[in-house]
């Protein structure tokens, strides 16, 4: 089939990349020349395990092309999708502006029957505006259809997310629709769930704020675990194994940063508002979320008694290992913290050094993980890269001026590090 995929970020060139891997002729569209010049020659401006080699590879085969041309791809193609930003406004608010223009620039171009599915995070409601949208531009009803297809992708395991996931989600009102958007997915063998488009739009919003909402609940217990004397790890085990409850995301820690939650838990606290619903379990997990960061530069600043003056090196920037994004990522606000109680911050991660660099001004970035501790009065951990999880722990000790670790992320077993003679502190054990 041929699709067009509107906007090539994170999203939009993993999504777009897969279903050309699938065997389908995807034309991605981006508005910035620079970024579409790099991947035309089969390079990808963003770290994403597996996705240059899956790009260089569907580029030859002229199955995946790019164009800065919205009007060019969506004359070419039958199901146009619209995979464009949504960041948040000052009140949280999710800001549809590049969802409105697009489609603007969609209806321009619509000349045949044309799908048109949201696959950006947008809240409930934004498919009827988008049908407005397109009709005020004159496109009569009967030439296109609507589908709310949003996207479950983690970043750093985007692939394997896209080729197998759980379940894929797709709301629609058409029959028309939802033949073509069946025929799309048909090489993947996962479950496919049809519902309206509304509930698709919720399904999107409730489940990123579920899983939210269950990183705040652990890291809640975390802290009754410290005062109280208990191991976070083991109440995660013996909760974890209850099938009602599962294992996944119940590590505790310096609290769920990107560009995901963050931001759909506020811009779902919005849309609750304006429909006349108070969510406040959810207001709850984002300021739990919060607390936990503040909660984690107290431990720093009672284990060094101050950290004025004092060197402190930083493993991982990263909102979470796999990746070089740095948006919402917990290290900016705990970082800027202590820069401004007058540490000395010297810090290494594997892939996300560029972008803090942008954005974390005053910081010393080194080339890797011993220069960061060398010398520091204590070492912090804040992204659980696999490379810190193996490093040398003797090693580490003789770089270190004083064996101090607070780790935010929990990598390391506290008995063998104090057997190991560090002061090791973590997060709720
Ligand atoms: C999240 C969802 O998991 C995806 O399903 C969704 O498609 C995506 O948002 C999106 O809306 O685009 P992502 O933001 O890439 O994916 O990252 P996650 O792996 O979900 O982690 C989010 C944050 O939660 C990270 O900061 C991570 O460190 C934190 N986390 C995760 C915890 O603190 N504890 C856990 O147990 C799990």
């Amino acid at each position: 089939m041929k699709i067009a995929m509107i906007g090539s970020g994170y999203v939009g060139l993993t999504t777009g990349t897969c279903f050309a891997e699938l065997g389908h002729k995807v034309i991605c569209v981006d508005n910035n020349a620079e970024k579409i010049e790099l991947l035309n020659s089969g390079k990808i401006p963003i770290f994403e395990p597996g996705l240059e080699k899956l790009v260089k590879k569907n580029t030859q085969k002229k199955s995946l092309s790019f164009t800065t041309d919205i009007s060019f791809a969506v004359k070419e193609s039958e199901v146009v999708f619209i995979a464009v930003g949504t960041p948040p406004k000052e009140n949280g608010e999710a800001d549809l502006s590049f969802v409105e223009n697009v489609s603007k620039e969609i209806a321009n171009a619509i000349t045949k029957y044309t799908v048109v599915v949201e696959k950006s995070t947008v809240p409930v409601e934004t498919g009827e505006k988008v049908a407005k949208t397109i009709e005020n531009a004159g496109i009569k009803k009967e030439l296109f259809d609507i589908v709310s297809n949003p996207e479950f992708l983690r970043e750093g395991n985007a692939i394997e997310d896209f080729m197998k996931p759980d379940r894929i989600v797709i709301g629609v009102n058409s029959n028309k629709a939802k033949e073509i958007m069946q025929k799309l997915y048909a090489p993947i063998n996962s479950p496919i769930i049809f519902t309206s488009i509304k509930s698709a739009e919720i399904i999107k919003h409730a489940s990123n704020s579920f899983l939210a909402t269950k990183i705040s609940f652990i890291n809640s217990v975390s802290r009754i675990c410290e005062l109280s004397g208990a191991n976070i790890d083991e109440v995660s085990a013996g909760m974890g194994l209850d099938k009602r409850i599962g294992k996944s995301f119940l590590n505790a820690g310096i609290g769920y940063g990107g560009f995901c939650f963050p931001k759909d838990a506020d811009a779902f606290i919005k849309i609750s508002e304006k429909l006349g619903y108070d969510f406040k379990i959810l207001k709850e997990a984002q300021n739990v979320n919060s607390n936990q960061k503040t909660h984690f530069i107290k431990k720093i600043h009672e284990s060094l008694s101050g950290v004025f003056g004092k060197k402190i090196g930083v493993w991982g920037l990263a909102f979470k290992p796999n990746t070089d994004d740095m948006r919402f990522a917990p290290s900016i606000d705990i970082l800027s913290e202590l820069k401004k109680y007058g540490a000395k911050l010297y810090a290494f991660d594997p892939q996300a050094q560029n972008n803090a660099k942008k954005i974390l001004p005053g910081i010393n970035f080194c080339t890797d993980l011993f220069e960061a501790a060398k010398g520091a009065d204590a070492l912090l951990i804040l992204t659980e890269w696999d490379e810190f999880k193996k490093t040398d722990l003797k090693k580490l000790k003789s770089v270190l001026k004083n064996p101090v670790i607070i780790d935010g992320r929990n990598i390391f077993d506290p008995k063998k590090m104090a057997e190991n003679g560090f002061n090791y502190v973590s997060i709720g054990r």
